[in-house]
């Protein structure tokens, strides 16, 4: 079996071996950078002087073939080819003939198997970008139908003050604007070349590291060849902030799971966005809800995977860097699927307004604003607090009607009973960022702005 390093050994490698480290199967998913790299490399290697003008023009005849064999599934693999980048040089070494030898002039797989990751990583943070995007408009354009709509916000899981509907699905959508900030800050740090770097220590061949960097569309270049082909930071923090997302994908998610639940009923899904049970004819289930939970800790796994992986390398390149792909492949492609379900399921969930509106209702829910109507009329915090603690005590403990107990009681008041009528906690909060419509409604028009911005900014291509 011949290899990329046959001159060396006396033998080839044992089939363990190459059962053990082969990455083929899935680092074949690079090819198009892969063939990009090449592609750029050999424009390179003919602006020096190192090929000739045909000898580059052959080249690049040969790789568009491999990159058209590869693209509809006609190019063969052998068993000798140990990864994508093996693969392509060996077929454009059969297709061009001797020139293919040329390919690799001032290269090292490591150099290139960096460039590749970064064009790679590059393209995917820009889809997830964009499906982010669109998560973001499903949660503002359901907060814009849900109008003056309300329901208990909680602490702890326990009725705490009643907010907009609109506030809750703004709350997740803020939390994916840091998101989709954090992308692309990662996006922008990535884009840097590591191609000339060579195996570890540039070469004494007269390379020219910045054009080829130009021409791969790079915002930038290596300044430190150790660095450029060892450094996988980039991989950790894309993964970190893929899993933050899939932990607020989970978190939603997990409301969804409450709310769809028959002791909630604040929502019902959709037939296309749930499932039923093979055996309780009743059963909707909310499957993709409680997947996006599931899969959050295969994404932290990903991500403490790969610092383990990290943790201890000396430098420069070392093998172990081979296992930064299939973490990053992995969060790549659930966090992609995660954010196209949740939108779907945010989409055609419908809300319960009624349902919401009678659990906010329940007479504790303003127990707070009972208090604040003390304190405007000078009675300090903590009586106020102790006054409406003990009224709901005794509502609770008697079954007393609370709104008789507030109207009765010599502080508080008719007017202050008021305050426990439908929806009127709801519409109490009006200070900036709060749960009331006024202050909703303002966010509502910064959300919009916010997610025109960032549409702006989308990379494109
Ligand atoms: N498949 C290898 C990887 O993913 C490519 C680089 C191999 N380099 C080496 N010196 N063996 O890291």
């Amino acid at each position: 079996m011949s290899t990329l390093w046959h001159g060396r050994f006396e033998r080839g490698p044992a089939e363990e071996l190459l059962a053990y480290t082969v990455s083929l199967p899935y680092d074949q998913r690079l090819f198009p950078d892969d063939i990009d790299g090449s592609r750029a490399h050999v424009r390179g290697l003919g602006r020096v002087g190192l090929l000739e003008d045909a000898e580059v023009q052959e080249i690049l005849a040969a790789l568009d073939r491999v990159d058209a064999e590869l693209t509809d599934g006609t190019f063969e693999f052998l068993p000798s080819d140990e990864d994508i980048h093996t693969a392509v040089e060996r077929r454009v070494t059969e297709i061009a003939g001797p020139v293919g030898g040329k390919l690799h002039t001032g290269r090292s797989r490591n150099d290139q198997v960096a460039t590749d990751l970064r064009l790679f990583t590059k393209r995917h943070v820009a889809l997830v970008a964009h499906r982010l995007v669109e998560v973001q408009q499903v949660l503002l354009t359901r907060a814009e139908e849900a109008g003056d709509a309300y329901l208990p916000g909680y602490t702890h899981l326990q009725r705490a003050q009643p907010v907009l509907l609109a506030h809750h699905l703004l709350a997740h959508g803020w939390a994916l604007s840091r998101d989709l900030d954090r992308l692309l800050d990662a996006r922008r740090r990535l884009d840097v070349s590591p191609l000339g770097a060579g195996a570890l220590a540039g070469s004494s061949l007269p390379l020219d590291p910045e054009s080829v960097a130009d021409d791969l569309g790079f915002a930038g270049v290596f300044d430190n060849s150790l660095d450029a082909v060892s450094d996988r930071d980039f991989v950790a923090e894309v993964l970190f902030d893929l899993t933050l997302v899939g932990v607020h994908l989970s978190r939603i998610g997990e409301e969804i799971v409450l709310w769809a639940s028959e002791e909630f009923g604040f929502c019902r899904l959709d037939d296309a966005y749930s499932t039923g049970s093979s055996m309780l004819p009743q059963k909707k289930n909310p499957d993709i809800a409680e997947l996006t939970r599931g899969k959050s800790g295969r994404l932290i796994g990903n991500l403490t995977g790969l610092l383990a992986t990290l943790k201890g390398l000396p430098l420069a390149y070392n093998r172990d860097l081979q296992e930064d792909k299939e973490p990053l492949f992995d969060a790549l492609d659930q966090i992609t699927l995660g954010l196209s379900a949740v939108e779907g399921l945010l989409a055609t969930t419908r809300f319960d307004h009624t349902a919401m509106a009678a659990a906010a209702d329940a007479p504790t829910s303003s127990a707070t604003d009972l208090a604040e109507h003390l304190v405007a009329g000078g009675t300090p915090f903590r009586e106020a607090h102790a006054i409406v603690g003990a009224l709901v005590r005794q509502h609770l403990d008697e079954g007393a009607d609370l709104a008789a107990l507030v109207a009765e009681h010599p502080d508080l008041g008719p007017s202050a009973a008021e305050l426990l009528g439908p929806g009127v906690a709801a519409r109490r909060r009006t200070t900036r960022g709060g749960g009331g419509p006024g202050p909703v409604a303002d966010q509502v028009e910064r959300f919009r702005a916010r997610l025109a911005a960032d549409r702006e900014r989308l990379p494109t291509g």
